[in-house]
């Protein structure tokens, strides 16, 4: 049962003039309003209000801008033909955002609350969610530690805003396949470190081997583990998996890698249809092995964002390994036709999945 909040909404007097659907781009455009809540040690969480979209005015010594005390959430709304507004499984990421939450250092969201703010932002928004196939309401929840001190402590100050951006491709190549670069250099995450929270600075930390990567002609980088150098952990922002002679693996969440609500879709997907799912330690050298004899058929990246990102090709320590020839495989094609078709209304959901706006 969610909730009831009472929101004070002040509705924007200019509306904004919307971008063309086969322009829109990742995350350029914003709608005309946003949410905001504070929090204050003595009050909790008060004042919840939606607004026009604006710019927000904080201390120069906000804790935010030095101990990077901060989290994200990334999820969509979509627009199904008979003009229902969908939500694809919202309290995952409010749950996950209170995990991150957890590791920061950062008060508990009620989860009423936060489902609340979600669906009464984009009811009154709702004419920017756009409708063409492979766009959505990309919506952006965060929390900023907002007091200004320059010590190193929890903030005892908070605010928790959502924005929302109409998009439409993560990456331009869509579900074409992507080259991506094995990072050996710089790692992202270390287990017992923040790499399963959503927190802007695992972002940061991964800027400079993806600026790499794009010098070398590659689009993203494989992650390996911080300590060997070795295992597998992630693609660019998002969750990796392989289909090795007819199995589907992943590796298993072990506290560096983010617990997306993507990879968790696509295996309860993969279960529903009877095919094998492993989540398990894989070493880029089994990869590679898997890759000459024959037994690797399929390379993918999921993520909330690109939804399924199909990988061509590896490189891993000058040596290209060549997926599929290139091409995108048959599974990631179903998975993402399957997922973006629950997602937008177009095919029923046995999940439970969708939350209706
Ligand atoms: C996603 O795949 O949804 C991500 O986390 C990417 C996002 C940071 C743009």
């Amino acid at each position: 049962m969610v909730q009831s909040l009472k929101i004070e909404i002040e509705r924007s007097t200019a509306k904004k003039e919307k971008p063309p659907q086969d322009q829109l781009g990742f995350g350029i455009h914003f709608t005309d309003h946003m949410f905001i809540i504070d929090y204050a040690e003595d009050k909790g969480w008060h004042q919840p209000r939606i607004v026009p979209y604006q710019p927000i005015v904080l201390d120069p010594a906000a804790k935010v801008f030095h101990y990077g005390q901060t989290i994200f959430e990334g999820l969509k709304a979509y627009r199904t033909e008979n003009g229902r507004i969908l939500l694809f499984r919202p309290r995952k990421n409010i749950q996950r955002l209170n995990r991150s939450n957890e590791r920061l250092s950062v008060p508990q969201l009620e989860e009423g609350i936060a489902l609340d703010a979600l669906q009464q932002l984009i009811t009154v928004d709702e004419d920017w969610i756009p409708t063409e196939p492979g766009t959505s309401l990309y919506i952006r929840p965060f929390v900023i530690a907002t007091q200004p001190a320059l010590g190193v402590s929890p903030s005892t100050h908070y605010q928790f805003i959502i924005i929302m951006s109409p998009v439409g491709a993560y990456y331009t190549e869509g579900v074409n396949p992507v080259k991506i670069f094995v990072e050996s250099e710089y790692v992202r995450a270390v287990t017992g470190g923040v790499g399963e929270a959503k927190t802007a600075g695992n972002y940061a930390a991964g800027l400079k081997a993806q600026e790499g990567a794009k010098d070398k002609g590659y689009s993203q980088v494989l992650w390996l583990d911080g300590v060997h150098r070795k295992y597998i952990e992630e693609v660019g922002s998002m969750n990796v998996f392989f289909k090795i002679n007819g199995t589907v693996h992943t590796p298993a969440l072990n506290g560096s890698i983010l617990a997306g609500i993507t990879r968790d879709s696509i295996i309860q997907l993969l279960k529903h249809w009877n095919i094998p799912v492993e989540e398990r330690i894989i070493s880029i050298e089994e990869l590679y092995e898997a890759g000459k004899n024959g037994s690797l058929e399929e390379a993918f990246g999921t993520g909330t964002a690109a939804v399924i990102s199909p990988i061509g090709e590896l490189n891993w320590r000058a040596e290209k390994l060549v997926i599929r020839d290139g091409q995108t495989g048959e599974l990631s094609r179903k998975l993402y036709e399957t997922l973006t078709g629950i997602q937008t209304g177009t095919i029923p959901d046995p999940f439970d999945w969708m939350v209706e706006v």
